[in-house]
């Protein structure tokens, strides 16, 4: 089984996984994520009008187990500024996700967005005046059970715009959202250190199938998040 994955692993895109999950400790899991489309899913999510948007962000399955979950990511979430929907009032559908890990598609777990500072009220003004927002996967299904985050990354437009995405809003999101994720972050009593690494070669570039008509420059940026 661990060699399975190991191929699968090399088959991946360019991307140097750290070695160091060769020798991986066994309460951990032991790759960083699976290529969803090696399992015949995809690198982008189901807008449900035949187009996609990115999984341009993806918290590591090496990271601390405890981030890897639904309360440990939306902690994490609030300790880089994104905060549950406003009041949880939902306003979008969700939007769903085949990891290519036995599962098939998959609706959203959690949807976050940006809280400007305030983790209770700020989202209400993110859905307001728009901002940076993520819709969350798990790829934990029996085929490619890596425990990795898949986050689909946006940058929206205001209320009256309809929510729609900034131009060059996929790219733009993702990269915010990596600036306030990087070094030393806290929430509630626990401490994130993070680290990124770009990846080439999992997405296409362009905008053909994605929503909204958006060009993805096809980067796809994997965070390990250790808790400290
Ligand atoms: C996602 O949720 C919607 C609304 O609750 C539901 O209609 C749809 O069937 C769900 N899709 C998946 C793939 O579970
Ligand atoms: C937003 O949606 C409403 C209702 O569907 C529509 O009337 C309006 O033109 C849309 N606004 C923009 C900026 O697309
Ligand atoms: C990843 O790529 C983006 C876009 O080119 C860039 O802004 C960012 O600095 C890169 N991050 C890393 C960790 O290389």
């Amino acid at each position: 089984m661990l060699s399975y994955k190991l191929a699968v692993l090399c088959l991946s895109a360019s991307v140097l996984i750290a070695t160091n999950a060769l020798g991986a400790v066994f309460d951990k899991r032991a790759a960083a994520f699976f290529d969803p489309v090696l399992g015949g899913g995809s690198m982008f999510i189901d807008a449900g009008n035949g187009l996609g948007e990115p999984l341009n962000v993806i918290i590591s399955g090496l990271s601390s187990p405890d981030v890897l979950t639904l309360d440990g990511v939306t902690n994490f979430a609030r300790a880089i500024g994104f905060s549950q929907e406003c009041l949880d009032i939902h306003l979008g559908n969700p939007f769903s996700a085949n990891l290519g890990d036995g599962h098939g598609a998959v609706n959203q777990s959690v949807e976050l967005r940006q809280d400007f500072g305030d983790p209770a009220l700020g989202t209400c003004l993110e859905s307001l005046i728009g901002g940076n927002h993520f819709r969350v996967f798990f790829q934990n299904g029996p085929t490619a059970d890596s425990g990795a985050v898949f986050l689909a990354v946006s940058k929206e437009e205001d209320l009256e715009e309809n929510h729609t995405i900034v131009p060059d809003g996929y790219d733009i999101g993702r990269n915010l959202l990596v600036e306030s994720a990087l070094g030393t972050t806290s929430f509630s009593g626990v401490t994130y250190s993070t680290t990124a690494q770009n990846i080439t070669g999992l997405m296409p570039a362009g905008s053909a199938g994605v929503n909204h008509g958006i060009a993805v420059d096809g980067i796809v940026t994997l965070l390990t998040v250790n808790i400290v």
